[in-house]
Parts: C-alpha cells; sequence; structure tokens
C-alpha cells in the first residue's frame, strides 16, 4: 500500500468491497481469509468500542473506524489538556496519520501536531528489522525493555512481542526528538508521547502545514544555508549516536525560510549496526540530491565520508541494509540488551 492508498485507508475499512478488492482478498483461499479474518477482528473491535470514551469529541470529521482509533490513541492527551480538539488531518502516511489539534491549556501555543500510527496489525512495516539491529527496545515510558519475558516475547514474535516492538518504534521516535530538541537540533518539539501516538509542534499555519522540502523551489539565496543547516543537523544527529535512516527531501519540512527534520522512529545507532555507513551514506546522498536539484552539487560520498569520521567512526563494507535479518543472529539476546546511549 503506498501513501497515497492509505490516505482513503480508514473510510474504506466499513465498505466490505472495497476492502476485499484493496487486499486482492478472494474468500476461496484460506491464506486470505486469514487477512480477511484479521480485518473483521479489528471490525468487530471497532464496535464493540464505538460507545466508549464519550467525553472526547472533537471537530474533525473522521470515519468510523478512524473516529475510534484517534479517540483510543489521543483520548489521554485530552485528558491531560494537551490538546482540546482534533481540527483535521495533514497526512496519511505508510505508517501513521498526522492531525493538526487545537492546543489544550499545558501548551503554550494555539496548534499541536498528533502523529497517530496505525494499528499495529495494519501497519506497514518498514523493513524494521535493519533498523532495529544494534538498538535495544523500549518500553511505553521510552526504557530499555531488559525483562527477558519481554525480550523473548519480541523474540517469538508473539502477539505480545510485537506490541512492544511497535511500542519501542514509536518510543524511538519520541525519544529522538526530546533528545535532539535539547540539543538544539531543528525538529519540532516534542510534548507528549502515548500508546500509538506522539505529540509535537505544529509546523505551519492554521490554512496550510508545512510542506516537504521536495514539493518546494528554493529561493537562490537560501540553498547553501539550508544545504548547510541541514548538514549541521546530521552532524548533530552523529554527535548524539544518532542516524536518521529515512532522511531526504520527504522527511524536511519547510516552513518561512526554516527547515525541521522529522519522521525519526527508526533511527540507527552508527556503534552497533553493521550496515550503519550504508544507512548513513544514503541518507547523505538523498539530502545531496534534493540540493542538487536545487543548484548546490557536492559530491555525497566525500561529505559522508568527512562528517562520519569526523566522529571517529570507521568506514567499512557497504551492506545492504535489507540484507540484514537481526532474526537469525545468534546473538540476538545480547543486541537486545545493548543500550542505545542517551
Ligand atoms: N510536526 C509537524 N507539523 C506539520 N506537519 C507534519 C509534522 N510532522 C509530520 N507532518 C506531516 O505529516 C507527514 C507524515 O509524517 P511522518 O513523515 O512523520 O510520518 P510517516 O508515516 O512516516 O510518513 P511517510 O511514510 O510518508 O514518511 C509529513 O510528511 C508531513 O507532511
Ligand atoms: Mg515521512
Amino acid at each position: 500500500m503506498n501513501t497515497t492508498d492509505y490516505i482513503d485507508f480508514f473510510d474504506e475499512l466499513d465498505d466490505e468491497d472495497k476492502l476485499n478488492s484493496r487486499f486482492g482478498i478472494d474468500k476461496r483461499r484460506p491464506y486470505q481469509r486469514m487477512t480477511r479474518k484479521l480485518i473483521n477482528e479489528e471490525r468487530k473491535y471497532v464496535r464493540e468500542q464505538d460507545d466508549s470514551s464519550a467525553n472526547f469529541k472533537f471537530t474533525y470529521k473522521a470515519a468510523r473506524f478512524e473516529e475510534w482509533w484517534l479517540l483510543e490513541s489521543l483520548g489521554d492527551f485530552y485528558e491531560h489538556k494537551w490538546i482540546s480538539d482534533v481540527l483535521r488531518r495533514v497526512k496519511g502516511g505508510k505508517e501513521a496519520s498526522v492531525y493538526l489539534c487545537r492546543s489544550g491549556p499545558a501548551i503554550d501555543a494555539p496548534f499541536v501536531a498528533a502523529k497517530v500510527y496505525r494499528p499495529r496489525s495494519l501497519r506497514n512495516l518498514k523493513n524494521d528489522g535493519q533498523y532495529r539491529t544494534g538498538r535495544a527496545d523500549l518500553d511505553e515510558s521510552g526504557n530499555v525493555i531488559v525483562d527477558d519475558g519481554a525480550l523473548h516475547a519480541m523474540e517469538k514474535r508473539t502477539t505480545y512481542g510485537e506490541e512492544l516492538r511497535h511500542q519501542s518504534w514509536i518510543a524511538y521516535e519520541f525519544q529522538t526528538l526530546e533528545i535532539l530538541h535539547s540539543v538544539g537540533a531543528d525538529v519540532p518539539k516534542p510534548y507528549a508521547m502515548e500508546k500509538n501516538a506522539i505529540l509535537m509542534d505544529y509546523i505551519g499555519d492554521f490554512g496550510n502545514a508545512a510542506p516537504t522540502l521536495n514539493s518546494v523551489t528554493l529561493d537562490p539565496d537560501e540553498v547553501q544555508p539550508l544545504f548547510e543547516r541541514v548538514i549541521q543537523n546530521v552532524d548533530l544527529l552523529l554527535s548524539n549516536q544518532r542516524i536518521h535512516g529515512d532522511l531526504s527531501a520527504y522527511n524536511l519540512l519547510y516552513w518561512e525560510g526554516d527547515i525541521a527534520l522529522i519522521d525519526f522512529p527508526q533511527v540507527v545507532p552508527p556503534n552497533a549496526n553493521p550496515a550503519a555507513w550504508t544507512i548513513f551514506l544514503r541518507d547523505v546522498t538523498r539530502i545531496c540530491q534534493y540540493f542538487a536539484s536545487q543548484g548546490a552539487r557536492r559530491d555525497a560520498r566525500k561529505l559522508a565520508t568527512d562528517l562520519w569520521t569526523s566522529h571517529g567512526h570507521r568506514i567499512t563494507k557497504e551492506i545492504h541494509p535489507r540484507d540484514l535479518d537481526p532474526e537469525k543472529r545468534e546473538d540476538r539476546h545480547l543486541w537486545e540488551k545493548q543500550k542505545v546511549s542517551k
């Protein structure tokens, strides 16, 4: 499912025929019946939950499933006065949708952005194994999971284990925003995290969310300074033991001459992932590609090498990140317990 498809995904959950055609489900085939079963369970659950969370109502006209999911995911933010309303969906992505919310009294800004992850079972996993290598999993408070039962469940990919992985993915995004924001990087300020969602500064104004940089043609004067800014941020990430992992003009917001880096769940520790150099080189290359399209050419490999080695990292043999399969690694238990230093 690509990003555009996902925009209407929630709406389609209530439409049997559309769903079948979306998933190419032929009811006669057993494995396809499984997919169908999963979705039906999700829908049944939705129906059972329909009357709960009665106090939180919002302006945004959500489809039924989406509404339930928003109540589930944002209810606590509402209760804790972080938000007072959900105004509209800014964008649906492969992993999550971002909503423009009216801030509650706890936030000193008119709006706030809520990134609401899709339900785990409907999430389009970003081949997360390659990014999880060498990074410990985090619980919903952002603490490293060391409990053997929990680690075992993740290893065996039980339902509980998958839930933990999903949570860890989100916790990495929130923790990274916290760390980067505290050291002055250009990222939205994070406010709070719940099981399925994070709350952060909204970049844009009421009418328009900030566009992603890939859709922006820069003024010639701003190309070089913004390029430098992005590189400074990449450098700052390295100083904080992180590689973005999915950096490109699609994950950079542009607003009134400033940029903001977003979308961090897949951050990679530069010291502990064998594909770290490859992933880093890919990030830098994508950035250079965008800025080249704006007239600022730079040798991506040289730039990446300089940044990488200036932090004391060694250039290693390039590995295709997808060739990494942490499930098959015998020392999985060991690296699960490794801490990512803050
Ligand atoms: N803080 C924010 N303020 C305004 N808009 C935002 C903010 N964060 C995200 N967005 C918008 O929401 C989109 C999706 O966010 P993000 O990239 O974090 O999620 P994603 O699900 O991983 O998306 P994708 O799969 O498209 O990369 C962004 O491309 C951007 O347009
Ligand atoms: Mg993104």
